[in-house]
């Protein structure tokens, strides 16, 4: 039985943690994000997917305070991110861990020290405390074992995991992830899902992950927006996205090529077969 499914549906949590409300984006005059309203529930695994180039990064990084959008709100257990006063900014930031892609470990200190950095930067804990720490959220992703190497002596999944342990360093509610399997094998990407659902399901973490691995984007959702043309296409619970019958739907959950294909290139650039 795989972790997602131990936990009774019925039992997760139903309060919104972030509310997006009418996110528009425009980068030069271009809109990418065109009225995005959507829910993150306290406790869920939210999974973001869409073609490349839809606009999914972005998405991420309104929803997370790193970027305002040219129109709408983002709020974050009810508090408004965008207009919230600098410390309290702060304090919801640290609530927030990040897992983007190219946010590589720093390649001269260890996988200990690199969990530990959030902490040292963050907090005045005690040396001994900042390290129990970081030896805790390495164990919590199966990676206690390496806590002395350097990041240059991992595999590919395992600096995933590293990553995923320093982005959890200072306990947040809620986790961003911006395609976390990108370049593993589907063995290697199946053990990140394995840890993402882990981290939701006994931590009770809230996680939110673009991906564009079909895979593992069924085997973590609890519920799935998907994006297409700036707008959202679908949003719900996993199995009702899945099957969903709008065309373009299945055109994207099934890898097809539309058959009558009026966007052309675009498509095909975006299949990613
Ligand atoms: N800072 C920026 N300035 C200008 N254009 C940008 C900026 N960030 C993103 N874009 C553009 O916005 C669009 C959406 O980008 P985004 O990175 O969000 O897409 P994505 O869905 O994450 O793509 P991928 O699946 O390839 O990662 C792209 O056309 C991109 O070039
Ligand atoms: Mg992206």
């Amino acid at each position: 039985m795989r972790l997602a499914d131990a936990v009774p549906k019925g039992r997760r949590n139903t309060e919104d943690l972030v509310r997006a409300v009418a996110l528009t984006t425009e980068f030069h005059g271009r809109t990418v994000l065109d009225g995005i309203d959507l829910a993150i529930r306290r406790g869920e695994v939210f999974v973001v997917m869409g073609p490349s180039g839809c606009g999914k990064t972005t998405l991420l990084r309104h929803l997370c305070g790193l970027l305002p959008p040219t129109l709408g709100s983002v709020s974050v257990a009810g508090h408004d991110l965008y207009s919230a006063a600098p410390e309290l900014l702060h304090n919801l930031r640290l609530r927030t861990g990040l897992s983007f892609q190219g946010g590589a470990l720093l390649g001269s200190l260890s996988v200990l020290e690199n969990v530990a950095l959030p902490l040292r930067e963050n907090t005045d804990l005690p040396e001994s405390v900042i390290l129990a720490t970081a030896r805790m959220k390495l164990d919590m992703v199966g990676l206690l074992h390496a806590a002395e190497l350097l990041p240059s002596s991992l595999s590919g999944g395992m600096k995933k995991r590293a990553a995923i342990a320093r982005a959890i360093a200072l306990d947040p509610e809620i986790v961003y992830f911006d395609e976390p399997s990108a370049g593993l094998d589907p063995i290697t990407a199946a053990e990140v899902d394995n840890v993402i659902t882990k981290l939701n399901k006994v931590f009770g973490i809230t996680m939110v992950v673009v991906t564009h691995d079909l895979p593992s984007a069924h085997a973590i959702a609890d519920r799935i927006v998907v994006l297409l043309d700036g707008k959202v296409a679908a949003l719900g619970e996993r199995d009702r996205v899945w099957h969903d019958p709008n065309p373009r739907l299945r055109d994207f959950i099934e890898r097809r090529l539309p058959a009558e294909d009026s966007r052309g290139m675009d498509v095909i650039t975006h299949l990613e077969v």
